[in-house]
């Protein structure tokens, strides 16, 4: 039995220009122990599809099941499987962190639950704010307390949407290297981010959204390896000729140049020369998940979401 498996779920909005499609039939299962990631752009439908699974939105057709429980007619069951860390900051602003743990434990019915509130406060660098009351907490604070609030019960699997946003290098490495231990001891985890090294370093399988419909669905290790071509990469303070510039992600100093094969190399090489584009730390490189997000998004990547899900289905 899947951990999760999202059944033709669709989901309209009722808005003042008429009905919007932000999920279209998407199908999905998610195996017991699996960290999976959900990556598309904003708008995508990653919030609501999270949103149906932790019963906070109901599905227009379709269904969704964790561990086999209807999120809709076994709503508890369903709920008490879970662990959200929502997107959005919300919190209780009348009490300390400590005290919120606890009162989130009552909710799901777990008591004397001491031992481990500690070790999450310490694996999540609040145990020194314990004490303090939820509004003096700074905004990355509040969010690791929000991980803390969707562990309090040790829920089998756990969904994290955007859960370092706004969150600083150092506790976005003591967090992934706390949720990594969860999940190597057997929790499975959804992720939503779009920082895209991180779903590539921490997801073994991912599926990408678009406009509310799967646009790739596979293994990360397949993905990267179906991206065709390869990059070009290197530092310049020069503006790009038009040509280039179209094609190019620029970051500051650093331009990204995708490259079908070596001849496509050599003309992107000889066009920088005769513009006199002058080139440092200059490297050609395997396409990374940022680039098989953009050729997804774009149409040109080689994955078919069907035939993908097909290839997992018959090796399970
Ligand atoms: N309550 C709502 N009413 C109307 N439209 C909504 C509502 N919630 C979401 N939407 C729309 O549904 C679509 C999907 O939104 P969703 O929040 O799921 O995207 P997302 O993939 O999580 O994006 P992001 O990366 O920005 O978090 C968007 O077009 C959004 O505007
Ligand atoms: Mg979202």
């Amino acid at each position: 039995m899947p951990a999760v498996s999202f059944q033709a779920v669709s989901k309209a909005f009722a808005t003042p220009k008429g009905p919007l499609q932000a999920l279209d039939q998407v199908s999905l299962d998610i195996e017991e122990g699996e960290f999976f990631g959900l990556l598309g752009p904003n708008g995508a439908g990653k919030t609501t599809l999270i949103s149906i699974l932790a019963g906070l939105a109901r599905a227009s057709s379709g269904r969704a099941l964790v561990q086999g429980c209807d999120v809709q007619t076994e709503f508890a069951a369903a709920r008490r499987k879970l662990g959200v860390v929502p997107q959005e900051l919300v919190f209780d602003p009348f009490f300390n962190v400590r005290e919120s743990l606890r009162i989130q434990s009552g909710y799901f019915g777990v008591r004397n639950n001491g031992a481990w509130i500690d070790e999450l406060l310490e694996n999540l660098g609040l145990a020194d704010r314990a004490g303090a009351n939820m509004r003096q907490l700074s905004g990355g604070m509040k969010r690791r307390m929000l991980v803390a609030q969707a562990l309090v019960h040790k829920p089998p699997i756990i969904v994290l949407d955007e859960p370092t946003a706004g969150v600083d290098v150092e506790l976005r490495q003591t967090l992934w290297h706390f949720v990594a231990r969860l999940n190597r001891e057997g929790h499975t985890v959804l992720l939503t981010t779009h920082y895209l090294d991180e779903a590539e370093a921490l997801c073994g399988r991912i599926a990408m959204l678009k406009s509310g419909r799967i646009v790739a669905l596979d293994r990360t290790s397949v993905l990267l390896q179906e991206a065709s071509g390869s990059v070009l990469q290197f530092k310049t303070d020069s503006a790009l000729p038009p040509a280039l510039a179209r094609l190019a992600r620029v970051t500051g100093r650093v331009v990204q140049l995708p490259a079908h094969d070596t001849v496509d190399i050599e003309g992107h090489l000889a066009a920088l020369r005769t513009a006199g584009v002058e080139l440092h730390d200059l490297e050609i490189r395997r396409p990374d998940l940022e680039d098989v997000f953009l050729q997804v998004m774009s149409g040109a990547h080689a994955s078919r979401p069907a035939a993908a899900a097909a290839a997992v289905e018959g090796q399970a």
